[in-house]
This record gives C-alpha cells, sequence and structure tokens, in this order.
C-alpha cells in the first residue's frame, strides 16, 4: 500500500510545483508590464540598424554602411558589387540595407551601390524615402525607395545631387514638401533637396560659432519647423531660429545651463514636445533636449582611455515666448547615444544609449538597458517613469522608431570600424527587438480604442473636419477628453529622428452612436508650417491609452 501511495504523492508535488511556476510566470507577466516589455523580433537580420525609417506600408528601411567588409546578408539574386572604396574587399556579394516587414516579422535584402554611412533622410509628401549623402563615393548622392507592395521595389541613387558632401548632416521636411538639408562635418551651411537655382548653398555661421576645436560637439544638429515656418537648430549647447528663406536669424537662444555640449560627438537626443491648441494665434512650440557628453569627453575616450560620466539633465525651452529660458529637470540616470521618441498618447521615451564615454567607435562604456518614459504634463519632479530593461546593450550606431501598432522597434548597435561579432566589448549587433509600453498591455482592453471607420491611406485636408469612428468594448470606458493624435514617420540616425512630430488635434465634438461605437470629429491643422503634407499615423487616445493607428494622409 505504501509502495503504491509513494508515486500518487510525487504526482502531487509536482502538480504543486508546476502550479507555483504558473503563479511565478503570472507574477513576472504582471510585474514586466508596469513598466513595459521587450520582444526579441529577428535573431539576425544580416546588417546593423545605423539608418531606420518606417514607410506608409508598415515597412521599416534600414542600412549602415556599404565600404566595410561583407555583411551577413546576401544581395538579392546572388549580386555582386564593385567596391573600390571598400576597405576589407573590393569585391562585395552582400547587402547593407533591407526592409523589415512589421505584419509578417520577416526581411529581405535590398541594394545600395555607395556609400551611405552616417548619412540623413526623410520623406517625401507622396510617401517615398529620400536618403541624402554618406561618404567617399556616396558623399553626394541622393537616393530614393519608392514603397511597394511586393518585393519590387528598391533603391535608385541619383549622381550630384548635392552641391557638396553631406557627412553626419540634419535633414527636415519642409512645408513646401522639400527638404532642407543642414550641415554635416566641414560643412557651416544648408542647401535643398530638389536642388534650388543659384545661390544654391547657404552659408550659416552659426554651426561654425558652435564648433568646438577637435571635438565638432555640432554635428547632427536638432532641428525642428516652427509654427512660424522658421527652423528651429540646436548645435552644440545653443540654438537659433532661422528664417532659411531669407536665411537670416531670427532669434538666438540662451546657452543651456552649464554649457555642455549635447551634439555629435556629445551625443544627447530632443524632440518637439506635442504640438497642442492648433488655432491659438501663437501656437506653443517646446522642445526637449535630454543627455550628452560633458565638453572633452570624446578626447578624454579617444586618446586617455578615460570615459566621462554622461550628463543625467534634460533641458526644455518654449521656443516662441518673448524671453525663452532653458529649464532644466534631472533624469532617472546619465544617458549618451540616447534616443528620444514621441509615443502615440503624447509621453516620450527615452531608449538606448550608455551611461558614459561618448559616440564614436569603441568610445562608448555602460549600456543604459533600461529606458525611461517622460510625461510632459505632469509637474516637475514627477515626469520620468523607469521602465523595464533590454539585455541587448544598443551603444553607437543603433536606432529606435515607432510603429503603427505602438511598439518601438529597436535595432542595430555597431561601435566598431568593421562588421566585428565576436572578441570585442559590445560586438556588432543584428538582432532586432520591439519595445512594448505599459499601454498596449491586455488589462487596458476595455478602454482601448479600435479605429473603424476610414480607410487606411485615406486623405484629409487642411483644416478640414476629421471624422473617426471607433468602438471602446468596456461600457462606460470613455471618458472624455477623447484625443486624436498624428505622428509623422520619423528617420533615425545617430540618436535623433528627423522631422519628427506630434499633433494633438483640436477637438469639436465626441458622438455616442452605438452600444460601443463612438465617433470623435476634431480639426486637421490649417497650415502646413504646423504639418508639412504627407502621410502620418493617426491615433485616436483614451485615457492615455492608445489605439492602433492609421495612415492618413494630409494635403
Ligand atoms: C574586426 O573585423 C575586421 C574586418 O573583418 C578584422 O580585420 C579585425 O581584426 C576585427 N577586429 C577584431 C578585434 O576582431
Amino acid at each position: 500500500m505504501a509502495a503504491e501511495a509513494k508515486p500518487q504523492i510525487l504526482s502531487h508535488v509536482n502538480n504543486l510545483n508546476y502550479f507555483s511556476i504558473l503563479l511565478l510566470l503570472l507574477y513576472f507577466n504582471v510585474a514586466s508590464g508596469a513598466g513595459g516589455t521587450w520582444r526579441l523580433l529577428l535573431n539576425d537580420v544580416g546588417i546593423s540598424a545605423m539608418h531606420s525609417q518606417l514607410l506608409i506600408n508598415d515597412r521599416v528601411i534600414m542600412y549602415d554602411r556599404s565600404n566595410f567588409g561583407p555583411s551577413k546578408i546576401s544581395l538579392p539574386s546572388g549580386a555582386c558589387r564593385v567596391s573600390p572604396n571598400d576597405v576589407v574587399s573590393k569585391r562585395d556579394c552582400t547587402a547593407h540595407s533591407i526592409e523589415y516587414d512589421v505584419a509578417f516579422n520577416s526581411i529581405r535584402p535590398l541594394t545600395i551601390e555607395s556609400n551611405t554611412w552616417c548619412s540623413s533622410g526623410g520623406v517625401t509628401p507622396e510617401g517615398a524615402l529620400l536618403q541624402t549623402g554618406g561618404d567617399k563615393e556616396g558623399e553626394r548622392k541622393a537616393r530614393m525607395f519608392y514603397p511597394c507592395d511586393d518585393e519590387s521595389c528598391d533603391w535608385t541613387e541619383v549622381d550630384n545631387a548635392l552641391y557638396v558632401r553631406r557627412w553626419y548632416a540634419t535633414n527636415h521636411v519642409l512645408p513646401d514638401g522639400r527638404q532642407i538639408i543642414i550641415g554635416g562635418r566641414n560643412q557651416f551651411n544648408f542647401e535643398f533637396f530638389p536642388k534650388t537655382k543659384a545661390p544654391s548653398l547657404y552659408k550659416l555661421p552659426f554651426l561654425s560659432e558652435t564648433y568646438d576645436a577637435g571635438q565638432e560637439n555640432n554635428l547632427y544638429p536638432f532641428v525642428f519647423l516652427n509654427s512660424d515656418g522658421n527652423l528651429f537648430i540646436y548645435a552644440n549647447n545653443k540654438a537659433i531660429l532661422l528664417d532659411y528663406n531669407k536665411n537670416t536669424v531670427v532669434k538666438t537662444y540662451p546657452k543651456i545651463p552649464g554649457g555642455d555640449p549635447r551634439s555629435y560627438p556629445s551625443t544627447g537626443s530632443a524632440v518637439l514636445l506635442p504640438i497642442k491648441n492648433l488655432e491659438a494665434e501663437v501656437v506653443e512650440m517646446e522642445v526637449l533636449v535630454c543627455g550628452g557628453a560633458p565638453k572633452g569627453s570624446y578626447l578624454l575616450a579617444l586618446y586617455k582611455n578615460t570615459f566621462v560620466k554622461a550628463l543625467d539633465t534634460c533641458a526644455r525651452i518654449k521656443i516662441n515666448d518673448d524671453k525663452p529660458q532653458w529649464v532644466l529637470e534631472k533624469m532617472p540616470r546619465s544617458r549618451v547615444m540616447g534616443d528620444m521618441i514621441l509615443l502615440p498618447n503624447g509621453h516620450v521615451l527615452l531608449i538606448n544609449g550608455g551611461s558614459s564615454g561618448s559616440a564614436g567607435w569603441e568610445l562608448g562604456r555602460e549600456p543604459v538597458l533600461n529606458p525611461d518614459l517622460y510625461h510632459p504634463d505632469k509637474p516637475v519632479g514627477s515626469r520620468f517613469q523607469v521602465q523595464n530593461p533590454s539585455t541587448i546593450p544598443r551603444m553607437y550606431h543603433s536606432t529606435a522608431g515607432l510603429l503603427r501598432d505602438g511598439r518601438v522597434l529597436v535595432g542595430g548597435s555597431n561601435p566598431h570600424q568593421f562588421y566585428n561579432f565576436t572578441d570585442v566589448l559590445f560586438p556588432t549587433e543584428l538582432r532586432l527587438e520591439a519595445f512594448s509600453p505599459s499601454y498596449l498591455e491586455s488589462q487596458y482592453w476595455s478602454i482601448r480604442p479600435r479605429i473603424i471607420s476610414l480607410l487606411s491611406h485615406s486623405t484629409v485636408n487642411y483644416g478640414g473636419i476629421l471624422r473617426l469612428r471607433f468602438m471602446v468594448f468596456g461600457i462606460g470606458g470613455v471618458r472624455s477628453p477623447v484625443k486624436v493624435t498624428m505622428v509623422f514617420p520619423s528617420f533615425t540616425s545617430h540618436s535623433f529622428s528627423m522631422s519628427q512630430r506630434l499633433l494633438v488635434l483640436d477637438h469639436v465634438e465626441l458622438v455616442r452612436i452605438g452600444v460601443w461605437t463612438y465617433e470623435v470629429r476634431v480639426k486637421a491643422p490649417k497650415s502646413k508650417n504646423l504639418a508639412p503634407p504627407g502621410y502620418y499615423m493617426a491615433f485616436v487616445v483614451n485615457q492615455d491609452i492608445p489605439s492602433e493607428g492609421i495612415w492618413l494622409r494630409l494635403q
């Protein structure tokens, strides 16, 4: 009898174990949910996502550099290219650009002929990616990528598209749909794509004034289109407002308190905070700059093997104030080479980077694995919320970007001159991850809006009324004001998302039209200065929980 009873006791113990494991799993699920969750999407995308751009077919174009040896993915249909400036081999049969399909979680290789290293870009009003510049034979080229629904599209390259070499420059999409290309190594000027007739190249003394000898600290400037049509340009530790049509500086902003640099290689990041009250006479525009590295960090890392603690502050400024002043805020930690991403509900995600050293090969240390969430509308001192960590360091040459489903796609990291996968600190990173902010958790199921009207890629006119029907399945789960936000898909490289902006549309009314169905009516922006023409992701936001977005074309 006793012998027979034993297995029963054992199986009972086993059941208990399974039960407690289940409980533990549940516990960890809930615990990790509070600060967002990470998921590994693909283990090897073949290249390191140094530059990335989401397009209107929900595919993300990524590329790195095309002259530093073979990647881990072959060119389409067995092609090879001659690459005279390649430092590893002059014949290269691998791809240095890919297309990532969000829905299928799959990739395909693309063909780039010339070097795109440390370049810039943005999307055109038609939804194509315009990429500009790079190094060596690629430094004056532009490359276009027109999205397609199958696998037929690839890059086309335009020779001599730029007046001068553009390496480490910043682009911004303009109200007329053109792009401005500002600065870059040894370029204290700007130009346009497509090229304008003479004068074609415009001097920008601000860029020579912000140049630190031997360490630059003014590359990849942070550029934002202001509501008055001028451009806010931040480099090193200060900023101007530029009328690019007349090439005059209309405003000079004070230095950030402390005076430390926050642009490349002292790489911090910056966003334009959500733009609201769009009908106001002067729309309030606020810029938030976070992180960076104290002056001299780059040189100390390069020559002395000393990795200085990064900056642990953000600075925020209302750029249309009569006497604009920077207000400093402390972050939960030091961060250099971090990315700043506007989330659909208007919160800002700080993600990626390290906490000491600087940008540049082998110069960053202490990866920051935790993102931090910033709530712009809370009082100073309670704006930051620490998020759950990844396990993958994302150092120099990593990227992050918002997807239409509300996740943040994270890729890249290669602080080396080559693809180096072993025997180095922070090996070249080919893994792609997604960070899901806590608003995607299933516990918000009953208040999450689901957009049911308007087909994706519908057109909205400037100043028009936008009617969005949505469902919320929890009875009484809709609490006014329901917001509608629009996010421009940004081009990301070197910790800066170019042309990134989010608009909170002015409310007209919210109507309940069924048990679970509502219609929200909002006004599309009136001005191209507030929102340049093109495709935006539109979201309905109920109590800070966003719907999945839809693509809308503003024209
Ligand atoms: C990095 O890769 C290059 C090119 O393949 C190689 O020559 C170099 O030895 C590698 N460096 C290390 C530290 O492995």
